[in-house]
């Protein structure tokens, strides 16, 4: 017998108000959609069509270039289908109620944010959520995100981005997962999956919220690394290195996709057929919704490409369904129609989608279904998700040096006199990192309150601000105004400088905290130096002179250069911001918690080697990462080492580990076949710890040139002190496939070299052959 549930739509307004049968089956439920949306939009005008179409920014949080979206009086009219960064549930349910209650067709709103790392509890960036290769750590902060997010009202946020970035000159690479598209794949799927939950099911209890995968495609690759820059890219590495993670998040269900600011192939990615129709729906078989970057429509006049009324028709015809505040489609697409540039048929499939989305996301049935006073109360910050952060804000941190000749620093006791100095000791609204804009920055921590309170009476904490983040002023404030952040003092840096070598002289060790303040990275943040800002180099290069032990927390977003930092000072770890990050900075550097954080991008030794990143094709004359001598007629620099400072996959832990040689099952394998490859992994420190160990792969003669490594598998391992275990990799025909010149997914036989290690430079090796 099938059961049968009977579910009532009914707006508020009454005005559409219909008994329907929700079905069981998928089938049904499509069938059942197909009659509300058509019987929907047979009611409804060019103008409410349109309307659906229409996007608008709230007048609270500016994302860009600030547009007055003038909210009430579009959802009365029925113009306004979406609106995004309204930060109070009962202001969005006052929005709603005006377009249920006093639009003609009484259509709901949907509500959208960029909740990128968090809502009020905030994790690390997306980037060091990616360093802790913890994908149900990333699914879990995802959750949490949703779950606080949909209390308050959210609808839909506006990620996960997935952009490969190899370039860390690019601020964005803080919003990703780095260079990889396999870890990057795996952490798109995981953060749809966790701000998803069972959403779409009809039947679902789990909160969730629609993801928006973005930025479809190829932002990562601005060229030089400048924001909003030109991208232009072959079909095969779109294919090979790009598309992967975006194909992966909507294979994972995100509902819904946004197009990116950059063009691609010429054509701006907002109006490019092949890809948001071609490659998005025909090839990969997304059923969602597209909506653009912010005004990117009316940013194709700058591109080169007309006015805006021509670009909204080329918008809509390529497959976008949205127009992101560009107040092209509400305002031209009529125009184009009785122009005969667009059909009614193009306007309605955009309708369609939009409302299909809504429908799926059961507004109709019930347009308040996100959030409530009460929700937001009991889980807003909540006590199980700030444990829950502090956890994952500690697995992301990644150590990259610890004392010399096998004398570490870290962990430290507590004890004696610390001194905590630095511009990022004191700021209670950077300490989240950028794009966190729903935080309520009274309720974290800063630094100094965090460790005052870890160290209590065990030891005297001395701190003072020390340096200012860059020697502009101008800049030091930009980087906060228009962000809701308090701006890190500029202070006299003389002055700064003698407290700061005074209370290093009293200390026992010196912890520096340092590096970028929020809004150093994130969108529209480019850098052409990688290097420590000067200011920041002075000052410890002043406190090396105290002689006394210096740790440098670096708070970045991005790859950065850290070779002089590598020779002179004694202990560095990579700290990626987080509601929670005071304490679990202390967690980890008292020694609580052991490090775990591996990175997800390469660090360069000067700025000059990006873009760089691990999974490099070859070149005709390979030169050895770490080579020091300059060679003639080859691809290496007059002026440095080659390769990066530390390499894609590292990152040190309170213990050590070694690995044995790589035993295979076989040498050989057909393609219907497998090899496993194992490696014995052994805790050879004093400590229990946790390892990260990584498969790589690299095809050695293929009809294209491939990369010189992969990352195509791994394992985090936690051995106790003097544990070994013994790690199987799976070597199956998926992890040796790639698209050839024909953009054809193939396995090509041939010999592999098959490398496991603790990252993408220190591997074993062995080789297997494909028959
Ligand atoms: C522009 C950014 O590129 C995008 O990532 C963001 O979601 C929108 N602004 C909305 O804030």
């Amino acid at each position: 017998m099938t059961l049968r549930r009977t579910t009532l739509i009914c707006l508020a307004c009454c005005q559409i108000s219909a008994a329907a049968m929700a079905a069981n089956t998928p089938a049904e439920e499509k069938a059942e959609m197909d009659r509300f949306v058509t019987e929907l939009m047979s009611r409804m005008t060019l103008e409410e069509k349109l309307g659906q179409l229409n996007q608008q920014p709230s007048d609270e949080i500016a994302t860009g270039p600030v547009v007055n979206s003038n909210a009430s009086k579009l959802a009365a009219e029925g113009k306004l289908s979406s609106i995004f960064n309204i930060m109070d549930v009962e202001k969005i349910h006052a929005l709603q109620k005006i377009a249920v209650e006093k639009s003609r067709l009484g259509i709901p709103i949907l509500f959208g944010m960029d909740v990128i790392h968090g809502y009020h509890t905030i994790f690390p960036l997306p980037l060091g959520l990616s360093c802790t290769w913890d994908m149900e750590a990333v699914r879990q902060a995802a959750h949490i995100a949703a779950v606080e997010a949909a209390a308050n009202g959210v609808a839909w946020t506006f990620s996960p981005m997935v952009d490969i970035a190899l370039d860390s000159r690019w601020g964005r690479q803080a919003e990703g997962a780095g260079e990889d598209p396999y870890l990057g794949s795996l952490v798109a799927e995981a953060m749809v999956r966790g701000y998803q939950g069972d959403l779409f099911n009809p039947d679902g209890t789990e909160a969730g919220i629609m993801a928006c995968v973005k930025h479809f495609a190829l932002y990562g690759a601005a060229e030089a690394g400048l924001d909003y820059n030109t991208v232009d890219m072959s079909h095969l590495r779109m294919y090979n290195q790009y598309f992967p993670p975006y194909k992966a998040a909507v294979e994972a269900g995100a509902g819904s996709v946004m197009s990116s600011f950059n063009i691609v192939d010429g054509i701006p990615a907002t109006a490019n057929r092949w890809l948001l129709t071609e490659v998005l729906r025909e090839q990969w078989g997304f059923k969602g919704m597209v909506v653009t970057d912010y005004a990117s429509i009316h940013e194709m006049t700058s591109h080169g490409l007309g006015s805006l009324k021509d670009n909204a028709a080329r918008a809509l015809l390529a497959g976008t369904d949205m127009d992101m505040c560009a107040n092209g489609f509400i305002g031209t697409l009529k125009q184009s129609l009785d122009e005969g540039k667009v059909a009614m048929e193009d306007i309605d499939r955009a309708c369609r989608r939009v409302l299909e989305t809504k429908y799926r996301l059961r507004l109709f049935k019930d347009p308040y279904r996100f959030g409530s006073k009460k929700e937001a109360a009991s889980v807003t910050y909540c006590k199980e998700h700030r444990e829950t952060a502090r956890r994952i804000t500690a697995e992301s941190f990644v150590l990259l040096k610890n004392g010399t000749d096998g004398h570490p620093v870290l962990p430290l006791e507590m004890k004696g006199t610390i001194a905590l100095i630095g511009p990022m000791i004191d700021t209670r609204t950077d300490i989240t990192g950028s794009w966190s804009m729903p935080q309520d920055a009274t309720k974290y921590s800063t630094l100094r309150e965090g460790f005052k309170r870890a160290l209590a009476d065990k030891a005297q904490l001395l701190c003072t601000q020390g340096c200012n983040l860059t020697d502009n002023p101008k800049t030091q404030q930009a980087v906060a105004k228009g962000h809701n952040c308090e701006p890190i003092p500029f202070v006299d840096s003389r002055q700064a400088m003698m407290e700061a070598v005074e209370i290093a002289r009293k200390a026992d060790v010196v912890i520096c905290a340092m590096g970028e303040c929020a809004w150093m990275n994130g969108e529209g943040t480019s850098r052409s130096r990688l290097e420590m800002y000067p200011p920041q180099r002075r000052l410890l290069e002043a406190l090396r002179q105290t002689g006394k032990p210096i740790v440098l927390l670096n708070f970045a977003g991005r790859g950065t250069v850290l070779t002089w930092e590598s020779e002179n000072v004694d202990a560095i770890m990579n700290v990626w911001y987080g509601s929670e990050c005071a304490d679990a900075l202390c967690d980890v550097l008292f020694g609580k918690v052991s490090p775990s954080g591996r990175l997800t991008v390469s660090m360069p030794r000067s700025t000059g080697q990006e873009p760089l990143y691990y999974n490099r094709l070859p070149t005709g004359r390979p030169v050895p990462d770490g080579t020091k001598d300059y060679r003639v007629w080859s691809p290496n620099y007059l002026d440095a080492v080659q390769g990066p400072l530390y390499p894609f996959g590292y990152g040190l832990t309170y213990s050590t580990f070694s690995y044995s040689d790589i035993q295979l099952s076989s040498r050989t394998m057909n393609a219907d076949g497998s090899i496993t490859a194992s490696i014995v992994v052994k805790n050879t420190g004093g400590r229990e710890a946790t390892e990260v160990v990584q498969l790589y792969i690299h095809d050695i003669a293929a009809s294209i040139s491939r990369p010189v490594k992969e990352l195509k598998d791994f394992r985090r391992i936690t051995l106790k002190a003097g544990e070994s275990r013994n790690v199987e990799f799976h070597i199956t025909a998926d992890k040796l496939k790639f698209y050839n010149y024909n953009l054809d997914y193939v396995l090509e036989s041939g010999e592999f070299d098959i490398m496991i290690g603790p990252n993408s430079r220190d591997v074993k090796k062995t080789s297997i052959t494909v028959e």
